[in-house]
Protein backbone atom coordinates (compact mmCIF):
# COMPACT_ATOMS: atom_id res chain seq x y z
CA UNK A 1 0.00 0.00 0.00
CA UNK A 2 2.67 2.48 -0.35
CA UNK A 3 2.31 3.72 -3.98
CA UNK A 4 -1.02 4.91 -2.64
CA UNK A 5 -2.32 8.29 -3.58
CA UNK A 6 -5.46 10.63 -3.09
CA UNK A 7 -7.77 8.78 -5.71
CA UNK A 8 -6.47 4.82 -4.99
CA UNK A 9 -6.72 5.44 -0.71
CA UNK A 10 -10.36 4.99 -1.01
CA UNK A 11 -9.98 1.69 -2.62
CA UNK A 12 -7.36 0.85 0.09
CA UNK A 13 -9.53 1.69 3.29
CA UNK A 14 -12.33 0.01 1.90
CA UNK A 15 -10.13 -2.89 0.99
CA UNK A 16 -8.98 -3.21 4.86
CA UNK A 17 -12.01 -3.91 6.29
CA UNK A 18 -12.53 -7.94 5.63
CA UNK A 19 -16.59 -7.50 5.94
CA UNK A 20 -18.83 -9.94 5.02
CA UNK A 21 -19.36 -10.31 0.95
CA UNK A 22 -22.86 -9.10 -0.24
CA UNK A 23 -23.48 -8.18 3.72
CA UNK A 24 -25.66 -4.86 4.21
CA UNK A 25 -22.96 -4.09 7.13
CA UNK A 26 -20.29 -3.92 3.67
CA UNK A 27 -22.34 -2.04 1.70
CA UNK A 28 -23.27 0.73 4.12
CA UNK A 29 -19.39 1.21 5.47
CA UNK A 30 -18.24 0.86 2.25
CA UNK A 31 -20.95 3.59 0.94
CA UNK A 32 -19.80 5.41 4.28
CA UNK A 33 -15.76 5.96 2.98
CA UNK A 34 -16.88 6.66 -0.36
CA UNK A 35 -18.90 9.61 0.26
CA UNK A 36 -16.80 10.97 3.05
CA UNK A 37 -13.63 10.52 0.69
CA UNK A 38 -15.55 12.21 -2.15
CA UNK A 39 -16.79 15.07 0.38
CA UNK A 40 -12.75 16.14 1.62
CA UNK A 41 -11.54 15.35 -1.96
CA UNK A 42 -14.67 17.83 -3.43
CA UNK A 43 -14.19 20.54 -0.56
CA UNK A 44 -10.01 20.68 -0.31
CA UNK A 45 -11.26 19.81 3.25
CA UNK A 46 -7.95 21.79 5.36
CA UNK A 47 -6.43 20.49 8.49
CA UNK A 48 -8.29 23.34 10.52
CA UNK A 49 -11.81 22.31 9.18
CA UNK A 50 -11.38 18.53 9.44
CA UNK A 51 -10.27 19.14 13.32
CA UNK A 52 -13.27 21.51 13.45
CA UNK A 53 -15.86 18.58 12.94
CA UNK A 54 -13.73 16.34 14.75
CA UNK A 55 -14.24 18.91 18.03
CA UNK A 56 -17.91 19.32 17.25
CA UNK A 57 -18.56 16.00 17.36
CA UNK A 58 -16.45 15.15 20.31
CA UNK A 59 -18.21 18.27 22.08
CA UNK A 60 -21.70 16.51 21.16
CA UNK A 61 -20.55 13.31 22.97
CA UNK A 62 -19.44 15.70 26.12
CA UNK A 63 -22.68 17.32 26.43
CA UNK A 64 -24.80 13.82 25.68
CA UNK A 65 -26.26 11.94 28.70
CA UNK A 66 -28.73 9.27 28.94
CA UNK A 67 -31.43 11.83 29.29
CA UNK A 68 -30.11 14.01 26.59
CA UNK A 69 -28.57 12.37 22.94
CA UNK A 70 -27.05 15.75 21.07
CA UNK A 71 -26.26 13.28 18.14
CA UNK A 72 -29.98 12.65 17.54
CA UNK A 73 -30.79 16.32 17.92
CA UNK A 74 -27.97 16.66 15.11
CA UNK A 75 -29.37 14.43 13.22
CA UNK A 76 -33.27 16.34 13.26
CA UNK A 77 -31.64 19.84 12.56
CA UNK A 78 -29.92 18.45 9.85
CA UNK A 79 -32.78 16.45 8.44
CA UNK A 80 -31.35 13.43 8.57
CA UNK A 81 -34.41 12.26 10.71
CA UNK A 82 -36.80 13.28 8.67
CA UNK A 83 -34.50 11.72 5.83
CA UNK A 84 -34.57 8.45 7.35
CA UNK A 85 -38.85 8.72 8.35
CA UNK A 86 -39.34 9.95 4.57
CA UNK A 87 -37.50 6.91 3.20
CA UNK A 88 -39.39 4.55 5.71
CA UNK A 89 -42.86 5.65 4.76
CA UNK A 90 -44.62 2.93 2.99
CA UNK A 91 -46.72 4.06 -0.13
CA UNK A 92 -50.31 4.78 1.52
CA UNK A 93 -49.51 4.81 5.02
CA UNK A 94 -49.38 8.04 7.49
CA UNK A 95 -46.50 9.77 6.44
CA UNK A 96 -43.99 9.17 9.35
CA UNK A 97 -42.19 11.69 11.68
CA UNK A 98 -39.98 12.71 14.58
CA UNK A 99 -40.23 10.28 17.68
CA UNK A 100 -38.50 13.08 19.80
CA UNK A 101 -36.93 12.94 23.39
CA UNK A 102 -40.47 12.51 25.33
CA UNK A 103 -41.43 9.06 24.30
CA UNK A 104 -42.14 6.75 27.26
CA UNK A 105 -42.22 3.60 27.37
CA UNK A 106 -45.25 1.95 29.58
CA UNK A 107 -47.43 5.31 29.30
CA UNK A 108 -50.96 4.57 31.12
CA UNK A 109 -53.58 2.89 28.99
CA UNK A 110 -57.18 4.93 28.29
CA UNK A 111 -60.27 4.36 28.01
CA UNK A 112 -62.18 5.11 24.69
CA UNK A 113 -63.16 9.00 25.06
CA UNK A 114 -60.79 9.72 27.65
CA UNK A 115 -59.77 13.10 28.73
CA UNK A 116 -55.78 13.91 29.40
CA UNK A 117 -56.35 17.49 29.83
CA UNK A 118 -57.28 17.46 33.87
CA UNK A 119 -57.08 20.98 35.44
CA UNK A 120 -55.07 22.57 32.90
CA UNK A 121 -56.49 25.78 30.91
CA UNK A 122 -56.95 26.28 27.90
CA UNK A 123 -59.81 24.88 25.10
CA UNK A 124 -60.70 21.22 25.18
CA UNK A 125 -60.13 19.38 21.40
CA UNK A 126 -61.40 15.93 20.48
CA UNK A 127 -58.51 14.29 18.94
CA UNK A 128 -60.85 11.54 16.81
CA UNK A 129 -60.70 9.35 13.74
CA UNK A 130 -59.95 6.18 12.63
CA UNK A 131 -56.43 3.62 11.86
CA UNK A 132 -57.04 2.00 8.93
CA UNK A 133 -54.94 -0.78 6.59
CA UNK A 134 -53.68 0.89 3.59
CA UNK A 135 -56.06 -1.27 1.58
CA UNK A 136 -59.31 0.22 3.52
CA UNK A 137 -60.11 -1.58 6.20
CA UNK A 138 -60.15 -0.37 9.52
CA UNK A 139 -57.63 -2.08 12.02
CA UNK A 140 -59.44 -2.74 15.16
CA UNK A 141 -57.65 -3.21 18.66
CA UNK A 142 -54.73 -0.90 17.39
CA UNK A 143 -52.51 1.10 19.44
CA UNK A 144 -52.74 5.03 19.15
CA UNK A 145 -49.81 5.41 21.90
CA UNK A 146 -50.06 9.47 22.11
CA UNK A 147 -47.87 11.96 23.92
CA UNK A 148 -47.85 15.95 24.33
CA UNK A 149 -46.14 19.48 25.28
CA UNK A 150 -48.83 21.17 27.23
CA UNK A 151 -50.92 25.19 26.56
CA UNK A 152 -47.09 26.27 27.42
CA UNK A 153 -45.03 24.31 25.28
CA UNK A 154 -43.75 21.83 28.07
CA UNK A 155 -43.91 18.44 28.44
CA UNK A 156 -44.77 17.41 31.95
CA UNK A 157 -41.74 14.81 31.96
CA UNK A 158 -39.56 17.83 31.86
CA UNK A 159 -41.43 19.31 35.03
CA UNK A 160 -40.89 16.79 37.21
CA UNK A 161 -39.07 18.56 39.79
CA UNK A 162 -42.33 20.96 40.03
CA UNK A 163 -43.90 18.16 41.12
CA UNK A 164 -45.61 17.09 37.37
CA UNK A 165 -46.62 13.35 36.79
CA UNK A 166 -44.10 12.46 33.71
CA UNK A 167 -46.81 10.41 32.73
CA UNK A 168 -49.42 13.02 32.30
CA UNK A 169 -50.54 14.30 28.72
CA UNK A 170 -49.88 10.60 27.40
CA UNK A 171 -51.71 7.77 27.09
CA UNK A 172 -52.39 4.60 25.01
CA UNK A 173 -55.54 3.76 23.74
CA UNK A 174 -56.80 0.80 21.38
CA UNK A 175 -59.07 1.44 19.06
CA UNK A 176 -62.45 -0.17 18.93
CA UNK A 177 -64.46 -2.31 16.39
CA UNK A 178 -64.35 -0.08 13.97
CA UNK A 179 -60.84 1.21 14.12
CA UNK A 180 -61.92 4.29 15.82
CA UNK A 181 -59.71 6.38 18.76
CA UNK A 182 -61.30 9.35 20.13
CA UNK A 183 -59.85 11.47 23.39
CA UNK A 184 -59.98 14.91 24.97
CA UNK A 185 -56.79 17.24 25.32
CA UNK A 186 -55.68 20.46 25.11
CA UNK A 187 -53.63 21.65 22.60
CA UNK A 188 -49.94 22.45 23.04
CA UNK A 189 -48.08 25.31 21.82
CA UNK A 190 -44.55 25.43 19.61
CA UNK A 191 -41.67 24.96 21.72
CA UNK A 192 -37.75 25.28 21.45
CA UNK A 193 -35.29 22.38 21.18
CA UNK A 194 -31.81 22.83 23.49
CA UNK A 195 -29.79 25.12 21.82
CA UNK A 196 -27.09 25.44 24.99
CA UNK A 197 -24.76 22.59 23.16
CA UNK A 198 -23.11 22.45 20.21
CA UNK A 199 -25.95 21.86 18.05
CA UNK A 200 -27.02 25.20 19.33
CA UNK A 201 -24.13 27.04 18.01
CA UNK A 202 -24.47 25.32 14.47
CA UNK A 203 -28.29 26.72 14.45
CA UNK A 204 -26.97 30.25 15.73
CA UNK A 205 -24.00 29.92 12.68
CA UNK A 206 -26.79 29.66 10.13
CA UNK A 207 -28.94 32.11 11.29
CA UNK A 208 -31.86 29.51 12.38
CA UNK A 209 -34.38 29.35 14.94
CA UNK A 210 -34.59 26.70 17.50
CA UNK A 211 -38.77 26.66 17.68
CA UNK A 212 -40.64 23.62 16.82
CA UNK A 213 -43.95 23.79 15.60
CA UNK A 214 -46.60 22.94 18.07
CA UNK A 215 -47.54 19.49 17.53
CA UNK A 216 -49.12 16.01 18.93
CA UNK A 217 -46.77 12.95 18.88
CA UNK A 218 -48.30 9.09 18.03
CA UNK A 219 -47.04 5.75 17.64
CA UNK A 220 -49.34 3.28 16.60
CA UNK A 221 -49.05 -0.73 16.83
CA UNK A 222 -51.31 -2.88 15.22
CA UNK A 223 -50.95 -6.83 14.84
CA UNK A 224 -49.03 -7.87 11.85
CA UNK A 225 -48.49 -4.18 10.84
CA UNK A 226 -45.29 -1.95 11.06
CA UNK A 227 -44.69 0.33 13.69
CA UNK A 228 -45.70 3.51 12.65
CA UNK A 229 -44.39 6.89 14.33
CA UNK A 230 -45.58 10.49 13.68
CA UNK A 231 -46.89 13.48 14.55
CA UNK A 232 -50.00 15.87 13.70
CA UNK A 233 -49.68 19.26 13.37
CA UNK A 234 -52.40 22.47 12.88
CA UNK A 235 -53.25 24.16 10.33
CA UNK A 236 -52.16 28.18 10.52
CA UNK A 237 -49.88 27.77 13.42
CA UNK A 238 -46.72 29.17 14.16
CA UNK A 239 -43.37 27.61 12.34
CA UNK A 240 -45.65 25.24 10.62
CA UNK A 241 -43.37 26.35 7.26
CA UNK A 242 -39.91 26.37 9.30
CA UNK A 243 -39.97 23.61 12.10
CA UNK A 244 -36.59 23.18 13.56
CA UNK A 245 -36.65 19.96 12.89
CA UNK A 246 -38.28 19.68 9.63
CA UNK A 247 -41.12 17.07 11.10
CA UNK A 248 -43.92 19.14 9.58
CA UNK A 249 -45.45 17.27 6.14
CA UNK A 250 -48.44 18.76 4.54
CA UNK A 251 -50.73 15.14 5.05
CA UNK A 252 -50.12 15.87 8.59
CA UNK A 253 -51.50 19.05 9.00
CA UNK A 254 -54.87 18.54 10.70
CA UNK A 255 -57.70 21.15 11.00
CA UNK A 256 -59.31 22.29 14.45
CA UNK A 257 -62.93 22.53 14.25
CA UNK A 258 -65.75 24.12 16.81
CA UNK A 259 -66.70 21.05 18.04
CA UNK A 260 -70.59 19.78 16.92
CA UNK A 261 -71.24 16.66 18.37
CA UNK A 262 -73.47 14.95 15.75
CA UNK A 263 -70.52 15.49 13.04
CA UNK A 264 -68.10 13.55 15.21
CA UNK A 265 -70.39 10.72 15.38
CA UNK A 266 -71.83 11.56 19.11
CA UNK A 267 -68.54 9.83 20.46
CA UNK A 268 -69.22 9.15 24.22
CA UNK A 269 -66.50 11.44 26.13
CA UNK A 270 -65.21 11.81 29.61
CA UNK A 271 -65.93 16.02 28.77
CA UNK A 272 -67.86 18.03 26.57
CA UNK A 273 -64.95 19.28 24.07
CA UNK A 274 -64.29 23.32 22.39
CA UNK A 275 -63.15 22.18 19.45
CA UNK A 276 -62.39 19.20 17.56
CA UNK A 277 -59.71 17.77 15.26
CA UNK A 278 -59.97 14.67 12.82
CA UNK A 279 -56.87 12.39 11.78
CA UNK A 280 -57.40 8.97 10.19
CA UNK A 281 -53.85 7.29 10.22
CA UNK A 282 -53.60 4.26 7.82
CA UNK A 283 -50.94 1.88 8.89
CA UNK A 284 -49.08 -0.71 6.37
CA UNK A 285 -48.76 -4.26 6.44
CA UNK A 286 -45.10 -5.43 8.01
CA UNK A 287 -42.08 -6.27 5.60
C1 LIG B 1 -39.94 16.67 20.07
O1 LIG B 1 -40.72 16.59 19.17
O2 LIG B 1 -40.38 16.49 21.20
C2 LIG B 1 -38.51 16.99 19.78
C3 LIG B 1 -37.98 16.61 18.57
C4 LIG B 1 -36.66 16.88 18.31
C5 LIG B 1 -35.88 17.52 19.23
C6 LIG B 1 -36.40 17.90 20.45
C7 LIG B 1 -37.74 17.65 20.73
FE1 LIG C 1 -42.43 16.91 20.62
Amino acid sequence: MRDVNQFTLTEAVKNSFKTEEGSRFKLLLEGLIDHLHDYTREMQLTHKEWMRVLTFLYDCGKISTPERHEFILLSDVLGWSALVDMINTRGGATEGSNLGPFYLENSPNKKLGADLAGERQGALVLVYGTVRHTLGKPLAGAIVDTWQADGSGTYPIQEQERGQDKYDLRGVFETDDQGRYYYTTVLPKPYTVPDDGPVGDLLRAGARHNWRAAHLHFMLRAKGMRTNVTELFFENTEYIDNDAVFGVRRSLIAKVEPYKADKAGNLPLERKPDAMLKFDFVMAPEG
